[in-house]
C-alpha cells in the first residue's frame, strides 16, 4: 500500500463524474488499499477515488470514530450500524465499508444541517443540509451487492462521498463555509 496525493479544491478532476467499476481487478484492490492508508493518514472518515485522482466509483468509509484505527485490516462489508435507540450514544461498533459503484436508493424526508469537512478542502468547515437517513446499494470487494442504511455520521459520510463521485464538493452545496481555527 502507498499514500496517494489528495487533490485539493480547484483541481478540475474533483468536479468530474467518475466511471463505474466493471470488474474488481488487482488495480482496484490496490487503489482501495491505498485509499484506506491515505484516509487514515489524514484522519479522514471517508475518501472517494476521485480525491486521489482516479475517476472511478469507489469509496471507503470508516465512521466508527473520527480517528479510525489504522491497525485494522480493511474489510469489504462490516456489520450494519446499530439502530440507535433514543439519543443514547451508539456503541463503538466498527462501521467500515468499501463501496464499489454506490448508489443512494432511499433518503429520509427529514434532513439535518451539520458540520462537514473534506480532505480536499483543508482548513475549512461548512454547514451542509443532508438527509437524516440514507439507504445505499453498492458492491463489496467480491463484487457482491449489499445494502446499508445509515444515520448520523454514517449518513453524512455516505452522502458526502457519493457526491464526490458526481464531481460535487460539499462547498458547492453548503449553507456556509468558514475557516476551522478562528482563534
Ligand atoms: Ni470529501
Amino acid at each position: 500500500m502507498a499514500l496517494r496525493k489528495v487533490l485539493i479544491e480547484g483541481d478540475p478532476l474533483l468536479h468530474k463524474a467518475s466511471r463505474e467499476v466493471l470488474e474488481i481487478t488487482d488495480r482496484i484492490r490496490a487503489l482501495v488499499g491505498d485509499m484506506w492508508e491515505t484516509m487514515y493518514a489524514a484522519n479522514g472518515v471517508g475518501l472517494a477515488a476521485p480525491q486521489v485522482g482516479v475517476l472511478r466509483r469507489v469509496v471507503v468509509i470508516d465512521a466508527t470514530k473520527p480517528e479510525g484505527d489504522p491497525e485494522d485490516e480493511p474489510t469489504g462489508l462490516a456489520d450494519p450500524p446499530p439502530r440507535a435507540g433514543g439519543d443514547a450514544a451508539p456503541a463503538p461498533e466498527i462501521i467500515k465499508y468499501v463501496l464499489i459503484n454506490p448508489e443512494i436508493i432511499e433518503v429520509s424526508e427529514e434532513t439535518v444541517s451539520a458540520k462537514e469537512g473534506c480532505l480536499s478542502v483543508p482548513g475549512m468547515v461548512g454547514i451542509v443540509e443532508r438527509p437524516a437517513r440514507v439507504k445505499v446499494r453498492a458492491l463489496d470487494m467480491s463484487g457482491e451487492p449489499f445494502e446499508i442504511e445509515g444515520e448520523g455520521l454514517l449518513a453524512k459520510a455516505l452522502s458526502h462521498e457519493i457526491d464526490h463521485l458526481d464531481g460535487i464538493l460539499y462547498t458547492d452545496i453548503a449553507e456556509s463555509v468558514e475557516e476551522v481555527n478562528a482563534e
